[in-house]
Order: C-alpha cells, then sequence, then structure tokens
C-alpha cells in the first residue's frame, strides 16, 4: 500500500513546478456548467506516473488515474484484472507530481459493485493512501444508490456511463453503444440518475454523437467526452494513446505524435552507439582530477 510521500524536487531528476498552482476543487470542476452550458471545455489525461503528471498537470483541469493503467502499463488484457492496490500506488504518485489537477481514481472492478458499504471502504482506501480528490466509478442507474451513498459521506464520484469497459464481457465488445432506441434511452436515464445522486461529472464513453448531446443536455453536471462529442462539456484521452504510443487505437483517438516511433529510433542510436564503443563518451566518464 503506498503512502503519501510529497515529490522530492532535490533528488527527482526533473526540475520542481516552477511555481505551484494553486489545486483546482471538485465544486469548481462541478460549477464550470452553469445553466447547462460549460464557457470553457473541461480538459481531462489519464496519468499514471508521477512524472507524467508534472508534464501534462499544468495543461489540464482533471487527470484521471484510470483503470485502463492495467492494459497500458501492464499489459493485462483488460481492466478487469486491475487491484485497487495498484490504484492506490498510482494514484498517490500522480497526486506527488501535481499541484494544479483535481486527481480522479478509478475504482477498480470488483471492488465497489456488491454494495453502498463495500463502495465506501475501496474509495476511502483509495483517498487515504493517495490523496486524491475523488473516485470514479462505472455504471448507470444501479449504481446510484452507491454514488449517493458515497457523496453524503464525503467522497465525491465522477461517474462513467455508455461504453463501461470493465462490463465487456456483458457487453460482448469494445463497439459504440447508443445505436438501437432502448440502449440509447438508457444511456440518457442512466445519466440522469447519476447526475442526480449527486456525481459531480460524468464520463461519457464512446457512445453514437447524438446520444452524447442528448446526455449532455440532460444532466446538470458536466459530462466529459471521450468517442462521444466536441459538443460535451469536457474531453478525456488515454495520454499514451494521444502521443501515439500504440499502432492501434480505438477510432476515436487523434495521435498527436508517434512517442512510439521517437522511442524506437532513440533507442535504435543508443544501441549501435554502445556497439561501436562511442557512448559513453568524454562527457559521460568520470576522470581522475
Ligand atoms: O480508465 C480510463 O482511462 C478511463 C477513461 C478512458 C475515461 O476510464
Amino acid at each position: 500500500m503506498s503512502t503519501s510521500f510529497t515529490l522530492d524536487t532535490s533528488t527527482s531528476r526533473a526540475n520542481p513546478t516552477p511555481t505551484p498552482m494553486k489545486r483546482l476543487t471538485v465544486p469548481a470542476i462541478r460549477a464550470r456548467k452553469v445553466d447547462g452550458v460549460t464557457a470553457e471545455p473541461i480538459v481531462m489525461l489519464t496519468a499514471y506516473t508521477a512524472r507524467q503528471a508534472q508534464l501534462l498537470d499544468p495543461h489540464c483541469d482533471m487527470l484521471l488515474v484510470g483503470d485502463s493503467l492495467g492494459q497500458v502499463i501492464y499489459g493485462l488484457p483488460s481492466t478487469i484484472p486491475v487491484t485497487l492496490d495498484m490504484m492506490a500506488n498510482h494514484a498517490a504518485a500522480v497526486v506527488r507530481g501535481s499541484y494544479h489537477s483535481v486527481v480522479v481514481v478509478d475504482m477498480p472492478f470488483g471492488a465497489y459493485e456488491a454494495s453502498p458499504e463495500a463502495a465506501f471502504e475501496a474509495a476511502a482506501t483509495l483517498l487515504k493512501a493517495s490523496n486524491a480528490a475523488a473516485v470514479k466509478l462505472e455504471g448507470g442507474a444501479a449504481m446510484a444508490e452507491t454514488v449517493a451513498f458515497l457523496v453524503q459521506r464525503g467522497i465525491p464520484v465522477m461517474g462513467h456511463v455508455g461504453l463501461t469497459p470493465q462490463a465487456v464481457n456483458v457487453l460482448g465488445g469494445y463497439g459504440a453503444r447508443g445505436r438501437s432506441d432502448a440502449e440509447a434511452d438508457k444511456i440518457v436515464s442512466d445519466a440522469k440518475a447519476l447526475c442526480d445522486a449527486g456525481a459531480f461529472a460524468i464520463v461519457v464513453e464512446g457512445v453514437v454523437e447524438p446520444i452524447a448531446i442528448a446526455v449532455t443536455e440532460a444532466v446538470s453536471c458536466p459530462t466529459i467526452g471521450i468517442g462521444a462529442s466536441a459538443q460535451c462539456d469536457g474531453q478525456v484521452l488515454v495520454t499514451e494513446d494521444m502521443l501515439g504510443m500504440f499502432e492501434r487505437v480505438p477510432r476515436f483517438v487523434k495521435r498527436y505524435d508517434d512517442m512510439a516511433g521517437l522511442i524506437r529510433r532513440t533507442a535504435e542510436t543508443y544501441a549501435a552507439e554502445v556497439r561501436e564503443r562511442s557512448f559513453p563518451g568524454p562527457e559521460q566518464t568520470y576522470q581522475p582530477k
């Protein structure tokens, strides 16, 4: 289990954050949507490590320690095997590396579905271990009682509707949701139930655009889209997808760069220099005084 050290900027390889910014709060995020309108879209990215958090923090309103880390960092086949300890440790690292963004941590599969009490135990464990500000959980109306239970006990909750990856075995895959009228109606009513229960924001993932817009219009709290619509109140992407770390990405991902290519090219250059004994050079070796 993690402990909440602060990032020691004298020993970190990274430069300290020059001017530590005041951290945003959950109520401030919630208050960005006024009378159904969010003037400035909310920016959220996933972060799993302290250094990643340091680099992303100044540009984001929220950092999500997503359970996507199971696939992205650990090479797992889905998010289902992700544990509470994994989430707590990565969340603590992200909090250590950030000063500004609201840090939201995903509740892993199996930690919260059984009862509101079980959810409270798991959420309290995550927040105590990491100092994150809020938890996220997947599911719609069936989770509304749990959301209310947590919020009434001091734990801010972000909802997640539409394509909910932890339910992949029930959904039968990762395809876009909301293509039938019944499915579309359910996504909208799920989002309303979560918002009425006190969720401060709701991720809307992998739904056809008109449904994302309908959800955004139907709920008073901000919606955060991923594979949804630019008309959502904010957007989130998995940072490694945004950076181009993977060749195979969902259709809704925009690869802003080619980080995989950069790593491959750099490793190739390093390997060649080692093999021809040109690394380390005089600048990287110690000589007697
Ligand atoms: O786990 C995650 O990264 C997520 C986002 C895709 C919303 O839930």
